[in-house]
């Protein structure tokens, strides 16, 4: 008996066919790990198992949540991974009702230390009614979680996802390097207490784009450390509005710097744009920020920097804010302000805020009589139509 001879073309077709199923071997769908559709049994040792896989793999690979709904409790998705990861979700997660599980964690969905690392699509539902009820009654709560947390995160994309119902921030970035997050839909109730939308701090090269924000506090909170970032196409509403601070929390903090916020509409808003900061000493800035082509629909506080936040009045009152904010630009926003006071630039006493450009700003309060600003130690110029009008000192 003699071998047939393996033709060439026998060869190539095992060749393609080993590669094809090399391919399918680096999708790892949860349910071939044991996670049930089922919204009521416990799939996150399941996550964890179809992650462990992924992240090991050589080549680049999927984790892929299927359609129905996943019960998942706290858990850490944790890198460096082999390759570049794709975690894309077309069903529903879920955490549990009773916050009491999370305890102290802080966060319900931690992606840590991940690079090359996609997260495309899914619903994101962390349920917090008990929550928020606890927090209202006034009683002992614990301090609540973040529901998708990135740490020390580098080239990221997330895209297409859904959140909703945070006990604390919806989607936080803690440390991170080139993150770009589009269409994403971050939602709660308005009257949902400290539930942030997108939280940023000690991260640089930033992109938020094409997204909604609907929830009970700011829609963007941008805080220490925070450097290269980019809001665009942004619909905040209701909410606090785009938030830089609240800074000088502590003595010694990281400043913040080119930050741009462009092409956004706010509805109904508690803020605009606002930067803010306790009234303390602190090595902390604020400079080179552009909010540019915004549109205020009936926002309370469409333009303000308060730099006398003093919440508790702990450590606080009689002081003035050591950050130093300056070349603030405000161009072309228009729209109807909630307050006849639509524009209010409070600025530090020992660290005036300087270099500030208004430029062809229109807010119309419509409740009879004009719009009004207020500023205090603020330093800059104004270009164009200013309404209402500029009280810059030059
Ligand atoms: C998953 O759900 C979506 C939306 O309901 C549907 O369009 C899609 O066909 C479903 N996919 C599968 C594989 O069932
Ligand atoms: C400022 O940030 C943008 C992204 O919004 C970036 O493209 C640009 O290079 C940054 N500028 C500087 C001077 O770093």
């Amino acid at each position: 008996m003699t071998k047939p001879a393996i033709t060439f073309p026998l060869l190539f077709t095992l060749l393609t066919f080993i590669d094809v199923s090399s391919t399918a071997s680096n999708v790892f769908n949860v349910v071939s790990f044991g996670a049930k559709p089922d919204g009521v049994t416990d799939s996150t040792a399941a996550f964890l198992k179809a992650w462990q896989r992924a992240c090991g793999s050589a080549s680049s690979a999927t984790v892929v949540v299927p359609n129905g709904t996943f019960l998942l409790k706290v858990i850490t998705f944790g890198g460096p991974c082999k390759s570049k990861i794709t975690f894309q979700v077309t069903g529903t997660v879920v955490a549990p009702e009773d916050y009491r599980t999370f305890g102290n964690s802080g966060y319900w969905i931690l992606f840590n230390k991940v690079n090359r690392f996609s997260l495309v699509g899914g619903t994101f539902d962390a349920r917090a009614n008990g929550f928020w009820s606890c927090r209202k009654s006034g009683q002992n709560c614990p301090p609540g979680v973040r529901s998708i947390s990135f740490n020390s995160a580098k080239d990221v994309i997330i895209s297409g996802v859904k959140s909703m119902n945070s006990q604390v921030s919806h989607m936080t970035l803690n440390g991170c390097t080139n993150v770009v997050v589009r269409n994403v839909k971050l939602v709660a109730p308005g009257n949902s207490p400290n539930t942030d939308g997108f939280h940023v701090q000690l991260s640089t090269g930033v992109t938020f784009t094409g997204s909604t924000v609907q929830t009970g506090d700011d829609c963007v909170a941008i805080g220490p450390g925070t450097r290269n970032f980019l809001i665009t196409k942004l619909a905040c509403g209701p909410g606090h509005g785009v938030s830089i601070g609240s800074l000088a929390k502590e003595l010694n903090e990281d400043g913040v710097e080119n930050v741009t916020v462009s092409s956004s509409v706010f509805t109904g808003s508690q803020n605009g744009v606002r930067i803010k900061s306790w009234a303390r000493p602190s090595t902390g800035f604020v400079r080179n920020v552009f909010f540019q082509d915004l549109v205020m629909k009936n926002v309370e506080n469409p333009i303000i920097i308060d730099q006398n936040y003093c919440p508790t009045h702990e450590g606080c009152p009689n002081e003035y804010s050591g950050v130093k904010i300056s070349q603030v630009t405000y161009k072309n926003i228009q729209g109807t302000s909630a307050t006849q006071e639509a524009m209010k630039l409070v600025c530090s006493k020992s660290s005036p805020c300087t270099g500030i450009t208004l430029q062809d700003i229109k807010l119309i309060y419509n409740k009879g009589t004009p719009a009004t600003s207020l500023c205090f130690n603020a330093v800059g110029k104004s270009l164009g139509v200013i309404q209402p009008t500029s009280c810059l000192n030059r």
